[in-house]
């Protein structure tokens, strides 16, 4: 497994301590890092949501960036598919990078359906409390499935794509996200406020 494989072969490395620390840069920006996690259906509106968010942040001053499932299935993870295994190791990588960026002080937000609870929440697990904050895009499969943006609902149904979330394989609700946005039901604004609040109410 790639994560056993990257533990062997990691053993004589050592860890390089940096001068410029995250608090340093922490102080620089004027806000902590975070991770802003959403996960829904394709078609729940996560990537809209993550950019529109990010469009506020940004002209409030704040260092952000979105990590969009479509944009790394190019290139970081260009080479997984859809088996559980592959969305496990899709999620990992997109983990680690979320928690570099984090790290280096930007709010970063992605947008993945990232369905299956345990590797969100191995993701949440990288990291302190309070720095993964998990934001729910609740939208009925119907609704999703009647926009269908990118025509691919259509083709799961007809068997042409397979494996596909919602139709073929599962998808399962956080428990306990830190917020939970009705995409179907609010307005994008709307939306946009109530991911500000939390990122207000944890001090981000
Ligand atoms: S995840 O499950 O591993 O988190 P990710 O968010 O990276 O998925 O990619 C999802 C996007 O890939 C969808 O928005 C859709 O455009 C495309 N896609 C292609 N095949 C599938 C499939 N079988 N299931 C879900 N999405 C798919």
């Amino acid at each position: 497994m790639a994560n056993e494989s990257t533990a062997s072969i990691s053993d004589n490395v050592v860890w390089h301590r940096a001068t410029v620390t995250r608090a340093r840069r922490e102080a620089m920006n004027k806000h902590r890092g975070a991770i802003l996690w959403f996960t829904g259906l394709s078609g729940a509106g996560k990537s809209t949501l993550a950019h529109a968010v990010e469009e506020q942040l940004h002209r409030m001053g704040c260092r952000t960036f979105v990590l969009d499932g479509d944009n790394v299935r190019h290139g970081l993870c260009g080479d997984l598919g859809f088996s559980a295994a592959d969305r496990a190791e899709n999620i990992r990588r997109v983990g680690e990078v979320a928690k570099l960026f984090m790290e280096a002080g930007v709010i970063v937000l992605t947008a993945f359906i990232s369905p299956f609870r345990e590797d969100r929440n191995k993701v949440r697990a990288m990291v302190q409390p309070g720095e993964f904050i998990e934001i729910y895009c609740q939208c009925p499969i119907e609704v999703c499935e009647q926009r269908d943006v990118k025509g691919l609902y259509k083709k799961a149904r007809t068997g042409e794509i397979g494996q596909f979330t919602g139709v073929s394989s599962a998808y399962e609700p956080p428990d306990a996200p830190e917020l939970t946005v009705k995409t179907a039901e609010m307005d994008l604004q709307d939306c946009v406020q109530k991911v500000l609040s939390v990122l207000e109410v944890m001090d981000i």
